[in-house]
């Protein structure tokens, strides 16, 4: 979590850090502050709230200079006050810094300055002892300073300095959380936590190791290891564009993601669908013998991750004859784990940096598992640490709660299960021609719901006094009903509980009564009628029912008291189209209540540390 930016060259250095940061607010948003230098003058601003808050400070306070750094933050180590707020210099302020992360021995470590060195911490954080150990460490040669700095701190961290005595020069040091840097090759360098902040100027980054040193000067970038030795470092080409950083005219990021879901099924099936045939072969590297090899199928994830992880597995289980096992990683990594060399483990990222995600790759990859991610993100060091990359090719995605990556995600672990079922030779032509058929008509079904948004918006202005709502489903729709209710109450803060419809007699029906919906997901298959029952049940208690249905069933006519259509599809295929209107109802519905969308309280986008 927290974001952070540098910028060298000749723009107006405030300008390029508020508008990186605006494109960082994603990872973090309880206040956000600049450092900027001019020669060896620094000014340091920072303001409790969002980035719009500092860039109105910085209007009454304007700041220039030629080179600065830039931080929105994630509070984890103190609280939410503008002393906390980043930058953070050293005691003696000859430097500055930015951090995302976290420094575990920051007590320790503070303690051994304070017998040493004197002045009083301004801040409760760990970084401003990260900043004091680093002025304690320089005697003239910031890489030499920053590689004893490694060895000494422990936790994860990326930092972004600014050091009176080094001016015109900015350093960065990653260990554990995320860095990239680029540079026009005119005049000017950045670095960010993330590419959307420098995709404004340039699509071509270099992503830092870690224990990787950058200095960035107008002339360019340099790089050393964790050794303090020179390297070079592979410079990658981005095709994402700066149109996919920006709303698009839509009010918010989280409208706009959930509009592209159409395109996002197209990209995801793009030379991965030929001939009505799924080939990756393009992508993984695996021979029949491989698939055949592997018995064990674990899939590992976080969050909105982790319910595309349990949809997939419904049709994996299905169609492939893996022993399969499905875990959030912050579990997994504390269990015992049967993973070796007949395991393929799968890891779900958007973002290829959830902290618990990777440690769970590490323990299969040191038990000698076969580790694919599946991500958005392919500089992430996720994907730089597995033997083999799905990328999602949703375009980035800003909004907090995630909504195109997951239908990437389905798409991306959908077409995985159909080539491995087909290497495990249990897919005959006729059952593949016939699901690439589903797949390839799914976009313009999702469309055709889109087409139908106002239903949903009216749908939510009627149950804006609900405090709390139950979510059911069956079978392929119960991670659905999952993902729906924890769209609703992670950006409208309304308390959203999902439950396997047949376990709603085993407690939540307590609950029921006039003020709690219950949005029941329902497309005809085999076990709609068994959910039937429970919706007659919920009716009894009197609960208003909303019911996401298959265009055609009239059988809840006479007792939900909404329902929304979705287009048929074959029933493995109905959670690309039921979770549509599951979105676009909690959208609306946190819109009405006035709620921050697309940066919802306490939420990162990516969540770094464990
Ligand atoms: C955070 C985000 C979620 C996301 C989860 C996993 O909680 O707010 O939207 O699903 O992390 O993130 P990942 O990047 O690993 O998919």
């Amino acid at each position: 979590m927290c974001g952070i930016v540098g910028y060298i060259g000749p723009r107006k250095i405030s300008d390029v850090l508020i508008r990186g940061l605006r494109s960082l607010e994603y990872r973090g948003y309880d206040s956000a502050g600049i450092a900027i230098m001019d020669k060896s003058e620094m000014y340091v601003v920072k303001e409790v709230g969002k980035v719009a808050d500092l860039e109105a400070l910085l209007e009454t306070r304007p700041v220039s200079g030629t080179f600065g750094i830039g931080h929105t933050r994630w509070a984890t180590h103190g609280g939410v006050t503008q002393v906390n707020a980043h930058p953070h210099e050293d005691l003696s302020s000859r430097l500055v810094l930015v951090h995302n992360g976290i420094i575990e021995n920051y007590r320790e470590i503070r303690k051994d300055l304070s017998s040493r060195r004197e002045g009083t911490y301004k801040s409760e954080t760990d970084t401003e002892v990260v900043a004091e150990l680093l002025s304690s460490l320089y005697r003239g040669n910031m890489v030499e300073a920053l590689t004893e700095l490694q060895g000494l701190l422990k936790g994860s961290f990326a930092l972004a300095i600014l050091s009176r005595d080094d001016p015109d020069r900015i350093y960065c040091l990653r260990q554990g959380s995320p860095l990239v840097v680029g540079t026009t090759g005119k005049g000017e360098t950045f670095c960010a936590s993330d590419v959307p902040a420098i995709l404004p100027y340039t699509q071509d980054v270099v992503y830092l190791d870690d224990g990787d040193m950058a200095e960035l000067s107008r002339e360019g970038m340099k790089f050393w290891n964790s050794r303090g030795e020179p390297i070079e470092k592979k410079i990658s080409h981005i095709d994402w564009d700066v149109t996919m950083v920006d709303k698009g005219g839509y009010p918010h990021f989280m409208l706009k993601e959930i509009n592209e879901q159409g395109a996002v099924l197209r990209n995801s099936m793009a030379k991965r669908i030929v001939d009505e045939r799924v080939d990756l072969s393009a992508e993984l590297p695996w021979t029949e013998e491989d698939v055949r090899g592997w018995k064990k199928l674990h899939i590992v994830a976080c969050g909105t991750s982790y319910y595309a992880a349990l949809t997939a597995e419904r049709f994996l289980e299905r169609i492939t004859g893996f022993d399969i096992r499905v875990d959030v990683a912050s579990e997994y990594r504390y269990r015992t784990i049967s993973a070796d060399r007949d395991t393929l483990a799968v890891f779900v990222s958007q973002s290829g940096e959830t902290a618990d995600t990777l440690a769970a790759e590490r323990i299969v990859k040191s038990l000698g598992g076969r580790c694919l991610a599946v991500t958005n993100v392919i500089g992430s060091t996720l994907a730089r640490e597995v033997d083999d990359i799905l990328q999602l090719k949703a375009g980035p995605e800003i909004g907090v709660a995630a909504t195109k990556t997951f239908m990437g995600q389905m798409a991306v672990l959908y077409l995985l299960a159909i080539y491995l079922g087909r290497l495990q030779g249990r897919v005959t032509r006729e059952q593949e021609r016939l699901w690439c058929r589903e797949l390839l008509a799914l976009p313009y079904k999702v469309e055709s719901i889109l087409q139908r948004q106002g239903e949903l918006q009216e749908m939510a202005g009627l149950y804006t006094h609900a405090r709390d709502f139950l979510f059911l489903g069956r079978g392929i729709s119960y991670p659905i009903a999952l993902e729906g209710a924890l769209k609703l109450k992670e950006i409208s803060y309304v308390h959203a509980e999902a439950y396997a419809a047949g376990e709603m007699k085993h407690g939540p029906i307590a609950l029921l009564d006039p003020r709690v919906p219950v949005v029941v997901v329902t497309p005809r298959d085999a076990l709609s009628e068994k959910t039937f029952s429970n919706i007659l049940e919920a009716k009894a208690r009197k609960a208003p029912v909303i019911a996401v249905a298959t265009e055609g069933d009239e059988s809840l006519d006479d007792t939900a008291d909404r329902i929304f259509f979705v287009p048929s599809a074959a029933e493995e295929f109905s959670p690309f189209l039921t979770v549509v209107p599951l979105q676009l109802f909690a959208y609306h519905f946190a819109r009405f209540l006035g709620c921050h969308i697309d940066q919802p309280r306490n939420l990162a986008k990516s969540v770094t540390v464990e």
